[in-house]
């Protein structure tokens, strides 16, 4: 049993998220990667992340049926696409992920970005909330103003961001804005989408802790309590990744990783061509 695996963390509305999952993303319903997320699923994870635009709803389908693990017991984020934010696309992007993931509810869905319709994908997203297809709701890539405008109109409150979060982003601004309005953060790319490894600040770490460049990002986002989702497509990676119950990085240690030439990966929410 692997502890880290059954640490779950608190919403604003009571309700509770494992703290680790398993991102999907470049898993599609063709790749064939069905083994790294049946692998998740008999190795105790619990929570799944995917989002209509890594069009792999269907092997994630699979995987949960294949897996025999109680549905309640589960934890299946999804994200609406950009291209279905108007009310009425969102609406029906919604009953999709319903039909393609053979779901009667999703656990969290999000905004995928905060493009210029994502107060009527909000909308659409409150009524999901309302008729019980969706448990809870979040946002992913919002900046503070995009944080500050949703929480003046809306009904329900964002539970969660999802951000590019790791030791080379630390985005401090966003994350001060979550934390002040009860909202969790959720790190995507936290081994910084495979780059983990060329960073010496980080290559030092593992050589101390004895443990992978990848366990040491997992290891900074898990203590700061960020909600983590490695993604990998190899079942002995899906395993090993998550093996960072057994060591602490110390304040010192830390303050090294804080230390890291600035680097972003994604695109900046800021700057991005919808
Ligand atoms: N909300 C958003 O806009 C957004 C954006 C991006 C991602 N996400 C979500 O966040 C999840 C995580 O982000 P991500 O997938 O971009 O990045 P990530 O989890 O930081 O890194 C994934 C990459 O690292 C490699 N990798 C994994 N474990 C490794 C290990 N132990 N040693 C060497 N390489 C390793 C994977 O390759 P292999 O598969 O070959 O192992 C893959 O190329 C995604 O899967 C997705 O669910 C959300």
């Amino acid at each position: 049993m692997n502890k880290v695996l059954e640490k779950t963390l608190k919403f604003n509305n009571g309700l509770e998220i494992p703290q680790v999952g398993l991102g999907t993303y470049k898993i599609t319903d063709e790749s064939e990667n069905l083994e790294s997320i049946k692998a998740a699923l008999e190795n105790g994870y619990k929570h799944i992340d995917t989002a209509s635009i890594y069009n792999n709803h269907k092997t994630v389908a699979r995987a949960i049926k294949e897996s025999n693990i109680n549905r309640k017991d589960l934890f299946i984020t999804s994200k609406v696409w950009n291209s279905h934010h108007k009310y009425e696309m969102a609406k029906q992007a919604i009953d999709d992920i319903l039909n393609e993931l053979e779901l009667d509810y999703i656990d969290l869905l999000l905004v995928h970005w905060p493009t210029e319709d994502r107060l009527e994908c909000w909308k659409a997203l409150e009524e999901a909330v309302e008729e019980g297809k969706v448990k809870s709701i979040g946002v992913s890539n919002f900046q503070p103003q995009h944080i500050e405008e949703l929480l003046k109109v809306c009904k329900i409150k964002p539970v969660i961001n999802q951000i590019e979060l790791h030791p080379a982003l630390q985005n401090q601004q966003v994350v001060k804005i979550c934390k002040e309005n009860d909202i969790l953060v959720e790190s995507w790319g936290t081994m910084i989408r495979g780059k983990c490894f060329d960073i010496e600040e980080i290559q030092l770490l593992a050589k101390k802790y004895n443990k992978s460049t990848a366990q040491i990002c997992l290891r900074w986002a898990y203590q700061l309590d960020y909600v983590i989702i490695p993604k990998s497509s190899k079942p002995s990676r899906v395993i090993e990744n998550v093996q960072i119950g057994d060591f602490e990085l110390t304040l010192e240690d830390m303050n090294l990783l804080a230390s890291i030439k600035e680097y972003r990966d994604g695109p900046d929410p800021d700057n991005f061509d919808f």
